[in-house]
């Protein structure tokens, strides 16, 4: 099954290191970061998954969850904390879902045989409040991701949730966002009470609205 930006997150009851869950009651009203890594006691996903932990915090301030899968069991996964915590200087402190039925995984289409047969690959979706899914990213297995750019991206679409704008190459929080083509100079100065500067009329600069 492919998922696609503005599809439904599909629902799912799966056991994980925080027990059995129901992944839209996990989520609530928040904002969801699934995200699928291949193996337990492999090299790379030891430092993705201590740096998720590091962060939870940040992703906790943009009512974010995390929530991990792999097709390993949670048996597998709760003894591979230990060595997380140990080499990485911080344990799982969100949930990761045991998959070894691979249920999460055909339902997300995390497994991409032709990269890896037997497991799945390095896949985020960043879910909506509204539950619809908002951005997908996915890398093969010897590509770690990064976290600082899956933060960067969450808020980016809170941003873009919140206000008509959207963001330009390389945005960081608190630079300038773009002005939607779609409302007048008129209606953007009412909108946008820092002002904008206009270097084309389909490319207006504003200072970000919420900082
Ligand atoms: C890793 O996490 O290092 C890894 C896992 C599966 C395949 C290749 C690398």
């Amino acid at each position: 099954m492919t998922i696609q930006l503005g599809d439904t997150a599909p629902d799912f009851t799966a056991e994980t290191t925080e027990g059995r869950l129901s992944f839209y009651d996990y989520l609530g009203e928040s904002w969801g970061i699934l995200f699928s890594h291949p193996a337990d006691f492999t090299p790379v996903c030891t430092t993705e998954l201590g740096e998720f932990a590091r962060r939870k915090e940040q992703f906790t301030e943009r009512n974010a969850k995390l929530i991990g899968v792999s097709v390993d069991s949670v048996e597998s996964h709760r003894g591979w904390s230990a060595d997380i915590a140990e080499t990485q200087g911080i344990g799982l402190n969100y949930p990761l879902v045991g998959d070894e039925e691979r249920t999460v995984a055909n339902l997300y289409g995390m497994i991409h045989p032709k990269a890896i047969e037997t497991a799945t690959v390095r896949t985020v979706f960043i879910i909506g409040p509204d539950k619809k899914v908002k951005l997908t990213l996915t890398y093969p297995a010897n590509v770690g991701r990064n976290v600082e750019e899956i933060i960067r991206v969450l808020d980016a679409l809170q941003i873009g949730a919140h206000y008509s704008v959207s963001t330009p190459v390389n945005w960081t929080d608190g630079d300038d966002v773009i002005i939607s083509p779609a409302i007048s100079d008129d209606d953007a100065m009412i909108k946008f009470p820092k002002g904008f500067t206009a270097l084309k009329p389909y490319l207006r600069l504003t200072p970000q609205p919420n900082k």
